[in-house]
Parts: C-alpha cells; structure tokens; sequence
C-alpha cells in the first residue's frame, strides 16, 4: 500500500539543493523531505561521519551527496555551491540551516565577546555567506530560491542568551534585505521560524540530555497543545517554501511555533484579576 507521502506528487523534481547543517536535526529531516519529493541533494555539513552514512541511507551519488563544509570559511562554501553546480549542474535551492546556539556563557551579558562573535560566524556570517555564493550561480540563472532557519527567538525575546537571538534576529533582517536586492533576478528569499525542537543543538544548550524529558518541557510552555514539534514539521515548511507552489513568496519569516510568538504571559500573570469593562 502506498503511503500518503509517496502517492503525492514530487513536488521538487528537478530540483538541485544544498543544505548546510545537512547531517543533523532539522537539516537531515529536511534532506530526507527534499529527497523523497525528487530533489538531489548536496549536504553541507561538519559532521562527516553523519553525513556520510545519511548519503549511504539515501542514495546514491547521483542523487545525493556530501561535502565537508565549515560554513565559517568562505573557500568551503564557496566550493560546496561549485561541486553542486559541477556535479548536477545548477543550484536552485540553498538552504542555509547551520547554526550553534553557543556557550552557556553566552546567556548573561557579561558574555566573552569571542564566544559572541563565533555564534555570529555561524548564524550569520555563514549564512550570508551561504547566500552570496548562491547568488552567485543563481543570478545569471534568473532564478533560486534561498532559505535561512532563523527562530522564534527572531520575533520575540526570552531575555537569553543575547549571541544567539540577535544572531537570529540579524537573519531575518539579512532574508528581507537579500529579498529586495535579489527578486530582481527572479531569486526568492524567505527564513523559517521554529519554535523549541530537543535537537542536539538544543539538548546542548539547555541541558535536557533524554528526549522524553525535553518533549514534556517544551510542550508544556507551548500554546498549541496537542501537538509535538518536530524537525519534520519543518522541513516540510522549507518543502513548501523550496516548492514552485511558494512562487510569489519573498522575504517572508514563516512562523512554525504554534503561535508561541503572539503569546505574551506577563499580560495573563501580571492582571490576573483585571476583567475588561
Ligand atoms: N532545535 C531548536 O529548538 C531550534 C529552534 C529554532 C531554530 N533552530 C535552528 O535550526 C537550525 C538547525 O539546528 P538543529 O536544531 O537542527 O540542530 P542540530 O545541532 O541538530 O543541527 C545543526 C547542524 O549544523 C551543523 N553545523 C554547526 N556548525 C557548523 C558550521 N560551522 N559549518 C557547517 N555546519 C555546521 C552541525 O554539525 C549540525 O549538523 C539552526 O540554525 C538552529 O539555530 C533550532
């Protein structure tokens, strides 16, 4: 019997994408997602074991590949976009996913100020990166589409860790202005916003070290109950955004938080006993 997901249209065929963070967590849901719906996929990651066995799981080397790719170092991006265009010649997609959330220290303002600047060398630095030379096969192309993962924490703050949000906030600033400059050549800009997901990026960061645990606590601060989170949800945002159906979208954050980000608990906390006339 065929599965909901398989007797849909594919709805990248054709396609060629690149994705930085490929290996883990958000990326690898969206690798997986891409590659089901016909894309081939060239997975950008420092995690090479993991990358690896992700491609070996897959595919094969015609369908899907990998390419150490610290996002840091222009020359690795730059060839990662070069062995995308050399080995299936173009670039549609590029999804710009990597990111760290960075050191415990970084959570208090008495942050080191190296530890600030090497979330800032992933989360926005590597992504602009990630866009430069991207555009730079996709202008004379007249068409890509560019993606970043920003977070809920580039709509609102929890007042912590500072690197990370205005990183985040800085990438939503970067796919608004990229969105003006480069929808001139007919290349869509647009970020993802999720909301909290017990990845290893977040089990790091916050300490949750078993996936149970994590999933309680994150789906007890949510506002939409009833539902989990997961990387699959938002890969398949980046799947619609990737997606020909998404043609006219441009320099949107597209909000995959369950409305966390309209939510303000101090109103309910702190006027518990207003009633309006
Ligand atoms: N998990 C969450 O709660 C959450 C929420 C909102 C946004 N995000 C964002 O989602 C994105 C993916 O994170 P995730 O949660 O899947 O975590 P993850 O740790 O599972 O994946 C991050 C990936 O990025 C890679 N990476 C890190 N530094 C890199 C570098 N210098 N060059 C190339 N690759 C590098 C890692 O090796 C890893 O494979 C990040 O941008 C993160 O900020 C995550």
């Amino acid at each position: 019997m065929m599965s909901a997901e398989s007797s849909v249209a594919k709805r990248l065929e054709g396609k060629v994408a690149l994705i930085t963070g490929g290996a883990s967590g958000i990326g690898e849901s969206t690798t997986r997602v891409f590659v089901k719906h016909g894309a081939k996929v060239l997975i950008a990651d420092i995690q090479d074991e993991l990358g690896h066995s992700l491609c070996k799981e897959l595919g094969s080397w015609e369908t899907i590949s990998y390419i150490h790719c610290d996002v840091t170092r222009e020359s690795d991006v730059q060839n990662a976009v070069d062995l995308a265009v050399s080995k299936y010649g173009k670039l549609d997609i590029m999804f710009n996913n990597a990111g760290i959330l960075g050191e415990p220290e970084l959570r208090a303002i008495a942050s080191n100020i190296e530890d600030f600047k090497r979330v800032y060398d992933v989360n926005v630095f590597g992504a602009f990166l990630g866009a430069k030379h991207a555009s730079r096969v996709m202008i004379p192309a007249k068409k890509g589409c560019i993606l970043f993962t920003a977070s809920m924490l580039s709509m609102i703050c929890t007042g912590l860790p500072h690197a990370y949000t205005t990183s985040k906030h800085a990438v939503v600033g970067l796919t608004k202005s990229l969105a003006v400059e480069l929808g001139e050549y007919g290349i869509r800009v647009n970020c993802i916003s999720p909301y909290a997901i017990v990845t290893p990026l977040f089990q790091g960061a916050s300490g949750i070290l078993d996936m149970q645990n994590g999933e309680e606590k994150i789906s007890a601060a949510a506002v939409l109950k009833g539902a989990i989170l997961e990387t699959n949800d938002v890969a398949h945002a980046a799947l619609f955004l990737a997606s020909d159906e998404a043609k006219y979208l441009n320099g949107v954050n597209l909000p995959v938080d369950g409305g966390y980000s309209l939510y303000k608990p101090t109103w309910k906390t702190g006027l518990k006993d207003y009633t309006p006339e």
